[in-house]
């Protein structure tokens, strides 16, 4: 039996990582608070309940597993001070259930700004450089589905919020579940570290432009000053990793294929 755990197998990333999964012949199991409501659950998938945040579950959900893939996410700002904690009670859950390989899903750059959410992933990210097995922790820049959120999210106001003198180089989800799925499998005992983002990296407002012709849009494109350390950040293009383009699908390919499954998508 080749069990391959998957942690938050219900949210945006996790439910990529169990489709990969599956479509590379594993028997999946996916952990998370809740199961997913029936119209959303995958066939073939064992879904186990367990709390990474207090520990209860974690070790009858792993119970058998190889791999474990952590895709886990809860940005409330308490669950945040958790995270590393949950982190530490998984993968110490994950070693007593005889897990090989534990691969971290986190975020590109997120060691370059200081700023709560970003370092509750770096802390996590240690934890994971010293874990008990080999490891490897997989940064990924930002999903197509964020961008086209803050995007959509002006449309109350009838404008498009863009960031000024912003790049970035969004990732479709799929494409962070094959480096996952690449680094679950890698051969090799200590720790690895790797970054991947999208195709194309471009100026906000090119993608705020790209959103508002496919999702036919009229609102005015409003390009925003970013504050502070994260104007700095982004202006700087510290956000964004050489050499890291991995992804094959675009936004504009993701934004079509989502518009025809919800054409009502602002
Ligand atoms: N969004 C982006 O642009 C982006 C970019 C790069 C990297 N990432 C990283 O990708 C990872 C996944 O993000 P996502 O957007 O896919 O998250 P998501 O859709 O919010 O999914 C989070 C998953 O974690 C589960 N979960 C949360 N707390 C849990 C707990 N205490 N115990 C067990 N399961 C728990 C959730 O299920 P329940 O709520 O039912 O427990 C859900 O399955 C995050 O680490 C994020 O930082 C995101």
């Amino acid at each position: 039996m080749n069990i391959l755990a998957v942690a938050g197998g219900t949210g945006l990333a996790g439910s990529a990582v169990v489709r990969e999964a599956l479509a590379r012949g594993f028997s999946v199991r996916s952990l998370s608070r809740r199961l997913p409501q029936p119209s959303t659950a995958l066939d073939g998938v064992d879904y186990a309940v367990a709390d990474a945040a207090t520990g209860e579950g974690l070790a009858a959900a792993l119970d058998g597993a190889e791999i474990l893939i952590d895709a886990l996410e809860d940005r409330r700002l308490r669950a945040q001070k958790l995270f590393p904690e949950a982190g530490r009670r998984l993968l110490a859950a994950a070693h007593g259930s005889g897990v090989r390989r534990a691969v971290m899903l986190s975020i590109a750059q997120c060691d370059e700004l200081d700023f709560g959410y970003y370092r509750s992933k770096v802390a996590k990210e240690k934890l994971y450089d010293a874990a008990p097995m080999p490891s490897a922790v997989v940064r990924a820049a930002q999903f197509h589905p964020l961008l086209a959120q803050i995007f959509a999210a002006g449309h109350p106001l009838r404008i498009v919020p863009s960031v000024r003198r912003a790049r970035l180089a969004p990732i479709d989800v799929r494409d962070v579940a094959r480096a996952l799925l690449d680094a679950a499998v890698e051969e090799g005992d200590g720790h690895a570290l790797r970054t991947v983002s999208g195709p194309e990296t471009r100026p906000v407002r090119d993608f705020a432009e790209e959103w508002k012709d496919i999702v036919g849009s009229r609102a005015r494109i409003v390009g925003l000053p970013a504050p502070g350390g994260v104007g700095r950040y982004l202006s700087q293009g510290r956000n964004l990793a050489p050499e890291s383009a991995f992804g094959t699908i675009t936004f504009a390919q993701w934004l079509k294929e989502s518009k025809s499954a919800s054409p009502d998508l602002p």
